[in-house]
């Protein structure tokens, strides 16, 4: 694979990003409105780093399959004859035709709709008429392009770089905060997409602190407020922590309760009374709840443009009861976007003033500084990793009406 071109930074362009954060200045405004800045991170992330584009229980049996994009590549991922996840190039080897164009299915083989070349479920080319007496060509060469793809708690993960590190050190010691939990078994109940006048950038930076949700999200600051929490030391490409309920609350969500639904499988005491929040790098956003899970994922469209998609996952035997009603959840949950996204294009709109000079990072927004700090070092290109330490002393000392387990 070709490597990207320059990035559009130098090392001094960031370096005030890579100080400590109680020194450290906001990255330039430019990296959120360069459309040269967006079409560098689509080179050099987006068709590179490994990306979640679904889910497992998607493709549950064999010849079901899922379309996906990633920076600008249409990709088919389908489950083959012998149970095995594939990823592939939606496009076919004869004269390059799209061959599936339904975003979902199930086939019992890929058939391009031009002239009928004829792929398996594991992507080899098994018939293409009026070539058989074709010289120096055979159909074991002219199989679908693959894509290397990985699941973790049933996320799907693809990566357009054949030779980049695997899933497994992407994610590095995430794995291992989750692991007790039962992701892969949930259910998705319900799915919103949203436009967002604002760069992916902002988006994540936004879901990474919680200084604004006395302001802006009311009614989220009054079941977990914003400054009763911790944050993970991280390694690897991912950062996040947890807030806890306040008293009397059980889960997010419109009255903050349950209503009888089941912990996630797994949900230990040491999970109790938390809500996890984790953007794993670059564009998921994972979040833990004591009874569902819910996913951002941020696909940027333009600089300063995104679309935002939303995912709420549940346990089966918590969908399969009769008084079953994730509206609660999903109201709350679509509703705290809705300020978000708000927030997030005042930012976009903002920081194109030429007035705008990037700000400090106040002490509640270290997890913005660690999300800043990803990008920072990718930007500067010069190998080096900034340490990143999440702030201890900045946290309220636990209310007596939050639960901490
Ligand atoms: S382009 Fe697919 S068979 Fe011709
Ligand atoms: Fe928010």
């Amino acid at each position: 694979m070709t490597r990207p071109a320059r990035s559009p930074f130098r090392p001094a362009d960031v370096a005030a990003t890579r100080r400590p954060v109680d020194e450290a200045r906001q990255l330039p405004a430019r990296a959120f409105l360069d459309p040269a800045v967006f079409a560098w991170e689509q080179e050099a992330w987006f068709a590179r780093d490994w990306l979640c584009v679904g889910r497992a229980s998607d493709l549950a049996e064999p010849g079901r399959y899922i379309l996906a994009e990633v920076a600008g590549e249409r990709l088919i991922l389908v489950r083959d004859r012998a149970g095995a996840l594939g990823a592939f190039h939606n496009v076919c080897r004869h004269r390059g035709a799209t061959l599936l164009e339904a975003a979902t299915g199930r086939l019992p083989r890929i058939q391009c709709p031009y002239h009928a070349w004829t792929y398996g479920l594991d992507g080899r080319l098994s018939r293409a008429p009026h070539t058989e007496r074709l010289r120096d060509f055979d159909l074991a060469d002219a199989g679908l392009v693959p894509v290397r793809c990985a699941t973790w708690q049933g996320f799907i993960f693809v990566s357009l770089d054949p030779a980049g590190p695997p899933l497994t050190e992407a994610l590095a010691d995430l794995p291992a905060h989750l692991a007790h939990l039962d992701l892969a078994g949930l259910r998705r109940v319900r799915s919103l997409d949203y436009d967002v006048a604002a760069d992916w950038k902002a988006v994540a930076q936004n879901y990474s602190e919680c200084l604004h949700c006395p302001g802006v999200h009311p009614q989220l600051n009054r079941i977990t407020p914003y400054d009763v929490g911790a944050n993970f030391v991280s390694h690897g490409s991912w950062a996040g922590g947890y807030m806890c309920l306040a008293g009397g609350f059980e889960t997010l969500a419109v009255d903050g309760l349950r209503h009888g639904r089941p912990p996630l499988r797994g949900w230990s005491a040491a999970d109790a009374g938390r809500a996890y929040y984790l953007v794993v790098w670059p564009n998921l956003f994972l979040s833990v709840l004591p009874d569902y899970a819910m996913i951002h994922q941020v696909w940027p469209r333009a600089a300063g443009q995104s679309l935002v998609h939303c995912e709420w996952l549940f346990p089966p035997e918590a969908v399969a009861r009769a008084d079953f009603d994730p509206a609660g959840v999903i109201d709350f949950w679509d509703l705290t976007n809705r300020q978000d996204w708000h927030v997030c294009e005042l930012v976009q709109e903002g920081m194109s003033s030429r007035a705008y000079v990037p700000g400090r990072y106040t002490l509640m927004e270290d997890m913005v500084h660690a999300f800043d700090l990803m990008l920072a070092d990718r930007y500067a290109a010069d190998g080096v990793t900034t340490r990143f330490a999440p702030r201890r002393d900045r946290w309220a000392p636990a209310r007596s009406r939050a639960r901490r387990g």
